[in-house]
């Protein structure tokens, strides 16, 4: 499964971006890691590439954010998310299955929250600038996924191993 490792923030939208060609509606994208690792920013590669035209940010107190663009975009963040029971008051298992792509940031601090197919991917800071990204993936469409965006992001030139 392809890890990616980025340099400066720009690189880390460009993956972002390298992916929303790829995405369909019902597409899952899990994001985890500590404050400041780049989720948002990955996120807002992948708006732009989806045509979102408005800024994005962290919808860490609205938890949900809903943006338009060639497919529209569910940002959630479930930073502040206390109890599983509250998905259902986002109608997070409705959206994981509508019309567009969900994103979701704290996506692992409840396994209910986990699709059963998508991409899971976890973002490290391993210096100032530097940030490791590792995607796993989950369930067929998940490796499908996974496979061609590690493959659009080699073709780019960008640092792929485990492809
Ligand atoms: N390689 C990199 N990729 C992403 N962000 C980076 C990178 N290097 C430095 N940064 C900085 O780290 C911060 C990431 O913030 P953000 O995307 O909001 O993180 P998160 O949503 O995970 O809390 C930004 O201030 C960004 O400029
Ligand atoms: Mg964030």
């Amino acid at each position: 499964m392809p890890t990616f490792v980025t340099s400066e923030p720009a690189a880390t939208g460009e993956l972002g971006a390298v992916l929303a060609p790829l995405l369909r509606p019902g597409d899952v994208l899990l994001l985890s890691g500590d404050l400041g690792a780049g989720k948002t920013r990955l996120t807002q590669g992948l708006a732009e590439g989806l045509g979102v035209k408005g800024p994005v940010t962290s919808p860490t107190f609205n938890m949900l954010l809903v943006h338009e663009g060639r497919i529209p975009l569910y940002h959630f963040d479930l930073y502040r998310l206390e109890r599983a029971e509250q998905l259902e008051d986002l109608d997070y298992f409705a959206i994981l299955e509508g019309d567009g792509v969900a994103v979701v940031e704290w996506g692992d601090r409840f396994p209910e929250a986990v699709p059963s197919d998508g991409l899971d991917i976890a973002l490290r800071i391993a210096g100032d600038t530097e940030r490791v990204i590792e995607v796993r993936s989950l369930g067929v469409r998940g490796r499908e996924l996974a496979r061609a965006w590690a493959g659009a992001a080699a073709g780019r030139g960008m640092d792929v191993e485990g492809a």
